[in-house]
């Protein structure tokens, strides 16, 4: 059970309250029935657009649409009764215009039901944020490694070493003044992250950015081990359910072919009609 309070739906100022609290618990969720067993144990249940790789097998988060941020945040939103689903906007959704992001924003929230969304980037994006939360869409930020800006940041490096430290705190600091409610922090030095999350008043999520955070996020197949086209060194793997499920399909695989599936027991007995009984 997690430490928000589990009488009603967790909202963003639950999140914002738990600064300094016992750690937030965040995994990302695709579906219902991964919802289903995040939903019990877990704060919030991110839709990351960390989707397009972990289920539609794309080679990077770009070719993610809002349809199918929609279609997975609904998919969620349906299996969660407490934990907080907070919706990735999609590249492309939202750096345009704060006209463009809010009219995006409210199009997630309105047909998904998830009372808030997450968007990458740090000061360039404050303009959009604020806009954002004035007009009711509470805003988890995301900084250090941004993913959609794989290609500007040449790969998914560690960002913040040496001179690059103070350019993240400083998006730290302009993401907390647009009101964002918190801040994930994507493979950030470990000691940077304990600095970021002693200056905010608003918590820090890490995901490869060390234990300091306010709270943890894991992308939810890398943890079962169920997604294993690669492995950041930040990954535990707390199951093997991959390796779990290759035996049971090889094993059903093999009995198939030998006949000994389905045995008696999978099938119906016949009925015969009333005229053939004896
Ligand atoms: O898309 C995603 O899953 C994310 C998390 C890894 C933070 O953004």
């Amino acid at each position: 059970m997690s430490a928000t309070s589990a009488l009603r739906p967790v909202l963003p100022p639950d999140i914002r309250a738990r600064k300094g609290q016992a750690p937030l618990v965040v995994l990302t969720a695709y579906t219902t029935p991964v919802a289903r067993l995040v939903d019990p144990h877990c704060d919030i249940a991110l839709v990351g657009d960390s989707v397009g790789m972990v289920l539609h097998g794309m080679p990077s988060t770009l070719g993610v649409t809002m349809e199918m941020m929609i279609l997975h945040g609904r998919s969620v939103v349906r299996g969660l009764s407490r934990a907080m689903a907070v919706i990735d906007m999609p590249f492309g959704s939202y750096e345009e215009s704060p006209q463009q992001a809010y009219r995006n924003a409210a199009r997630l929230m309105a047909e998904t039901g998830a009372p808030a969304v997450k968007l990458e980037g740090g000061a360039h994006m404050a303009e959009t944020i604020a806009f954002l939360t004035k007009r009711g869409v509470p805003v988890m930020a995301h900084i250090g490694l941004t993913p959609q800006s794989v290609n500007t940041l040449g790969g998914y490096k560690v960002v913040g070493r040496e001179g690059e430290a103070e350019a993240v705190v400083e998006d730290a600091r302009a993401v907390e003044a647009a009101g964002a409610f918190s801040v994930v922090l994507e493979k950030v030095p470990v000691g940077l992250s304990a600095r970021i999350t002693q200056i905010l008043s608003i918590p820090t999520i890490g995901i490869g950015a060390g234990v300091h955070c306010d709270g943890q996020v894991l992308v939810v197949d890398d943890m079962l081990g169920l997604f294993t086209e690669f492995r950041p060194k930040f990954v535990k793997r707390y199951a093997e359910l991959g390796q779990a499920a290759d035996q049971a399909i090889a094993a059903y695989a093999a009995e198939v072919r030998a006949r000994a599936f389905p045995a008696d027991e999978h099938g119906f007995a016949d009925v015969l009609p009333t005229k053939d009984k004896p």
